[in-house]
């Protein structure tokens, strides 16, 4: 792990830690970290020790979103789409059948928030900003945002916060259920770590079919989802 990485990687038992690491831009995503986040990513999908992933923020920040510098500084619209589509990493991260766990503090804006949508669990400080400000800069989100956020909060909060870029606090965040735990700032690091070694004591098979079904919950319906839960519960039980 090199100090100048942009996303320090360590891990800890079967838990591995990503954390952000540009803290002078509040730790905002340009397309190396991107790219950084990518392999890292594939890291954690692949390495049959990682049972569970955390990511979280170096500095005062979790990630203030895109890095706004490189706004219009790609090489042309063409290359920049067929990136994204060899290195599509939000659609990596929804893949990976291991839990994902999302330590905010600070801010948690555009990318930022969108890539903890893309996580199973998001705790967050107390003093956490959560937000969706694209639209005031003439965008929209576009990491799965418009996507995820009405799939985890009601609707009218989703066109609220997606259609006005007004950030919310973590209060209203965690009442909304767009958290699953709001804790102390000086706590963070502990409540994540406690939460993600819990996870890594489930039975991984376990997990991934928790996840599988779940996922089904949402893409699907009802009588198709049934159907997996009971293909994936047959599969658990044939297996143990
Ligand atoms: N992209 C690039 N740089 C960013 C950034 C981003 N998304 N967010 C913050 N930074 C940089 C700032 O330019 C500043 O750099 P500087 O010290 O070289 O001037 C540094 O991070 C600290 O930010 P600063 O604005 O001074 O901190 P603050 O506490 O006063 O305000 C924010 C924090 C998050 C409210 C403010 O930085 C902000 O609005 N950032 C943009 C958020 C955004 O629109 N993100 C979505 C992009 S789609």
């Amino acid at each position: 792990m090199a100090t100048d990485d942009l996303v320090l990687y360590e891990k800890r038992g079967a838990v591995a830690w990503l954390t952000l690491n540009r803290p002078s831009v509040l730790n905002a995503v340009n397309l190396a970290m991107r790219d950084e986040l990518w392999v890292l990513f594939q890291a954690v999908r692949d390495d049959p020790d990682v049972h569970v992933a955390v990511i979280t923020g170096a500095g005062r920040a979790f990630c203030a979103g895109a890095d706004i510098s490189e706004f219009g500084t790609a090489p042309s619209l063409v290359e920049s789409r067929r990136a994204r589509r060899e290195r599509d990493l939000w659609q990596l991260m929804l893949d990976i059948d291991k839990p994902l766990v999302a330590a905010m503090h600070g801010y948690a804006l555009g990318a930022g928030l969108e890539m903890s949508l893309l996580c199973d669990f998001r705790l967050a400080a107390e003093d956490t900003v959560l937000g969706l400000p694209e639209v005031r800069l003439g965008y929209i989100p576009s990491a799965g945002g418009t996507q995820l956020l009405p799939r985890t909060v009601r609707g009218s909060l989703a066109r609220e916060m997606i259609m006005t870029g007004q950030p919310i606090d973590a209060e209203r965040a965690h009442q909304a259920g767009l958290l699953t735990k709001v804790v102390a700032a000086p706590d963070l690091a502990n409540e994540a770590e406690a939460l993600a070694t819990a996870l890594a004591e489930r039975p991984p098979s376990a997990l991934r079919a928790a996840k599988r079904a779940l996922r089904s919950a949402f893409e699907m319906p009802l009588a198709q989802g049934l159907a997996v839960e009971s293909a994936l519960a047959a599969r658990l039980a044939s297996a143990g």
